[in-house]
């Protein structure tokens, strides 16, 4: 027997000393110490042998227990290290390599002109409104004062879509100002508001693209004229541009409006000198304006003889690329990144 147990000592000491893995270890435990394991089934004769021979295979298979458990701590030391090594071999990084730059994203220049025109009237009482996109002829042209005939419809290049399941004509706005119409219908003044959004037009060249945004915006009450009017869009223009600047409102059409007038400011590339962005003139135009004409009044039932008004519209692109320095107004819309970044 004692034969036997120094054979299975040799044998398992050595096959612990090649295991490959601690699932592997785990058998040869199980297969040497276990319940029916090699060593157990040694000791089972262990009753039937006299007592010096006990004694002295007892304490055989003590020294062997002690040395069997001994070798597996250390081979499981030993395969831990190993795979430690071989993971960080296999997931070693070099710190010293430079990151890659994340870029986080910023407004678009249409966006952040759009936010500024819309935070300068709210700090002068105008608060922000909307209206849908897609308009009826009568919101978009005859409620303000451009009937079907009228020649100014010409100028809007508008989307038509199929009318709607009543009939009506339904459009894509070719403006901002049916918003007018939106917040004055059914209400009575003071009333003053400013409509953001975007609006369409079949038109497309380095100044012109089919969808573009504008901000109208209007008041209504007692005794309004043109002095206050003239007031807000220069305090509106040299906030905007923050810069001291000429503006001269030069007298013009529009139907919703009588007196009408175009915005023209000194120009910002030349300081009025006349250069290639404002065709030599020294002037740059920017806004549409004017009183609201009495017929557009009374299309929302207000009286047209107690209650004046004033209305005035501009393109958030144009300002844009004033403010920002962008020459081709397509680049706004290109999704180019490199334009993108330029201009974060
Ligand atoms: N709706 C005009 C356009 O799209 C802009 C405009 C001009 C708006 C004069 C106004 C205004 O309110 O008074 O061309």
């Amino acid at each position: 027997m004692l034969e036997e147990l120094s054979a299975l000592k040799a044998a398992a000491l050595t096959e612990l000393t090649q295991a490959a893995s601690p699932a592997e270890l785990e058998t040869i435990r199980v297969k040497t110490l276990g319940k029916k394991g090699s060593l157990t089934q040694i000791l089972r004769g262990l009753g039937q042998m006299n007592e010096a021979d006990r004694t002295t295979l007892g304490a055989q298979a003590n020294a062997f227990n002690e040395e069997f458990a001994l070798t597996l701590t250390r081979r499981m030391e030993a395969l831990k290290q190993q795979e430690l090594t071989q993971r960080l071999t296999r997931e070693w990084v070099d710190v010293t390599l430079p990151g890659r730059p994340r870029s986080p994203g910023t407004l678009h220049p249409v966006t952040r002109a759009q936010n500024e025109i819309i935070h300068l009237f709210t700090a002068m009482g105008f608060p922000p409104a909307s209206g849908p996109e897609v308009e009826s002829d009568w919101y978009n042209f005859e409620a303000l004062n451009i009937p079907p005939d009228h020649p100014a419809r010409e100028m809007h290049d508008t989307f038509y879509l199929p009318p709607a399941p009543d009939g009506r004509k339904r459009l894509l706005r070719t403006h901002t100002s049916p918003v007018q119409i939106r917040v004055m219908e059914g209400k009575q003044p003071p009333l003053r508001a400013i409509a953001p959004g975007k609006v369409f037009r079949c038109d497309s060249d380095i100044t012109h693209t089919p969808m573009f945004h504008q901000v109208e915006g209007f008041l209504v009450d007692e005794g309004v004229h043109f002095g206050q009017l003239k007031g807000l869009l220069e305090a509106f223009l040299v906030q905007f541009f923050e810069r001291p600047l000429p503006v001269r409102f030069r007298p013009s059409f529009f139907p919703f409006t009588e007196p009408s007038a175009e915005v023209d400011m000194g120009c910002l590339f030349c300081e009025g000198q006349g250069c290639r962005i404002c065709k030599r003139t020294g002037w740059l135009e920017v806004l549409g304006c004017g009183l609201i004409h009495p017929n557009v009044l009374a299309h929302v039932g207000i009286d047209r003889e107690r209650y004046t008004g004033f209305a005035f519209g501009m393109g958030v692109e144009r300002l844009a690329m004033l403010k920002y320095g962008i020459s081709d107004m397509r680049a706004l819309f290109d999704n180019d990144i490199r334009f993108l970044d330029r201009h974060a």
